[in-house]
This record gives C-alpha cells, sequence and structure tokens, in this order.
C-alpha cells in the first residue's frame, strides 16, 4: 500500500520517535541539551517558580528544567500521544493537552518563566498564540522563544512543504510581541548553530539506520534524509536561520 503524504508528518508521533531514537533523547529541537543550557543560562533556578513549556512533544526539555531545579513545570501539546508518553515517562512534570490557541483552562494560572524551543513555527496562527500565552503571564513574566527564522520576503524552498511552517520574520514578531503585551528584549541569531545540530542530525540517521528501519520504514527513512537534507541547505544559503527570542510581559 502506497503511504499518502499526511503519514509523513515531522510532528505526528511517528514522526516525533524517529527524531527522538536518532537524537537520543526525547528532544524535537536542533542543539539538544546545548540549546536548553542555552536558553535557561539568563535563569535563575527556584523552586517557586512556574515554567511553562509550549509545544512540550515528548517532554524531555521540560524534564530538564524540573531536573535542575529552576521550579514547578507545567508542559502543554496539541498532540495527545506525545502528552501520554511524558506523562508517564516523566511524572514529576505536569503534562497537559492542550492548544496554544485555546489556553481556556489555564485562565487563572500564571507562569513566571514561559518558553518554547522549536514549537512556534508550528503554531497556526502565532499572533493569537502570544496573545494566549500572555494570558497566563504576569507583568515581569519571561517569554522565550527558539525556533526558525526567514528574512522578510524570503521565500522557502519547495522541498520543505508545509512541514517547516511559519518561520518566524523578525520585523513581525517585533510588532506582534507589542500587540500582544510583550516586551521584545533581545533576539540572537542562533542560525550557525541550527547548522551545525542539523548536520550532526543528518549523520545520526545514517550511523543509526538500522534501528529507524525497525521502528518505521525504508519511506519514512527517505523522507526524513530528504526533509532535513533541504532543511540544512536552507540554513547554509541562508533561505531559513534560527534564533533566540526573549521578551518581558508588560501591563
Ligand atoms: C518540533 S516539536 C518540538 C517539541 C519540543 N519543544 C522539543 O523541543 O522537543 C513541535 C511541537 O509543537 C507541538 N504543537 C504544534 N502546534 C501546537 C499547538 N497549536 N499547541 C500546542 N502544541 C503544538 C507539536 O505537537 C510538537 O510536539
Amino acid at each position: 500500500m502506497n503511504k499518502t503524504l499526511p503519514e509523513f508528518r515531522l510532528n505526528s508521533p511517528q514522526g516525533k520517535s524517529i527524531l527522538a531514537l536518532a537524537r537520543g533523547a526525547d528532544f524535537a529541537h536542533p542543539g539538544e541539551d546545548r540549546v536548553i543550557e542555552l536558553v535557561a543560562s539568563g535563569l535563575l533556578p527556584n523552586r517557586s517558580l512556574r515554567l511553562l513549556d509550549v509545544g512540550c512533544g515528548r517532554g524531555g526539555t521540560a524534564q530538564w528544567f524540573y531536573e535542575h531545579n529552576f521550579g514547578q513545570v507545567t508542559g502543554i501539546d496539541i498532540d495527545k500521544p506525545s502528552i501520554e508518553y511524558a506523562r508517564n515517562k516523566y511524572p514529576h512534570v505536569d503534562f497537559r493537552h492542550a492548544d496554544v490557541s485555546h489556553l481556556t483552562s489555564f485562565h487563572g494560572d500564571s507562569f513566571d518563566i514561559i518558553y518554547s524551543l522549536n514549537s512556534f513555527y508550528a503554531f497556526t496562527d502565532q499572533l493569537l498564540a502570544l496573545h494566549e500565552i500572555r494570558s497566563v503571564a504576569k507583568p515581569g513574566s519571561k517569554l522565550l522563544i527558539y525556533d526558525y527564522t526567514k528574512p522578510l520576503g524570503g521565500r522557502l524552498p519547495e522541498a520543505l512543504g508545509s512541514e517547516i511552517g511559519r518561520p518566524i520574520v523578525k520585523e513581525d514578531i517585533k510588532i506582534w510581541l507589542e500587540t500582544s503585551r510583550w516586551k521584545l528584549e533581545s533576539i540572537h541569531d542562533f542560525t550557525n548553530l541550527y547548522s551545525e545540530s542539523y548536520i550532526q542530525l543528518l549523520q545520526k540517521f545514517e550511523l543509526k539506520r538500522d534501528e529507524i528501519l525497525k521502528l518505521s520504514d525504508q519511506e519514512w527513512y527517505d523522507f526524513i534524509t530528504r526533509w532535513y537534507g533541504a532543511l540544512q541547505l536552507a540554513l547554509t544559503q541562508g533561505t531559513l536561520g534560527g534564533a533566540l527570542i526573549s521578551a518581558i510581559a508588560v501591563e
């Protein structure tokens, strides 16, 4: 039976499990532990703080923040199987099945630190997401978004299809943050780190080919190697980038 395209979704449970296997951890962001350390480097661990991981996937990042005593961690994701996996594997983190566009069940909660690692690009309405995230923050709360970027007016390579979602355009995010009551603090370019980490990921696909084939099949293997090959090329050519954006909630 021929597989139809929607089955090859990198953000599907199958896609995420292949990536977790290749990376050797429950992450689906480039740079793995090294990036989490970078994101956390400006934060002070404090058990009384509340952290929200938006688009937490299989929960590896939320667990890292828990283990490093950054506070009480909640992770949300639209993908139910990922949340169920995370709940079973990391019982000390509060994982909830939720869409960032509808955080109504969290109203009344307020988080001190909200971070999103390589998930923002996948949100359908990014401005709405910023408003919703702001609704569970309080003045002074910190927002950290680590994600793909693209130049204003730039065209993304066709080979990346809809899987690449909506990489952040710096000029847009500046305005969106302001309209959703966030004050932009900084945008640090991490294109080189993205690029290096995808070279390493492609090497891991090759090294772990047999294990990946056991977990999925040849069509999946071809899909991921082709897709990440095109992604790596786009990062080298500058049609795609990566950045860490930091903002503070304002009144
Ligand atoms: C590339 S994965 C990154 C996962 C995780 N942050 C990590 O670094 O391992 C993107 C995640 O965003 C989630 N996602 C996409 N749209 C979402 C939405 N509207 N609300 C919440 N999560 C969403 C996907 O299900 C997926 O788990």
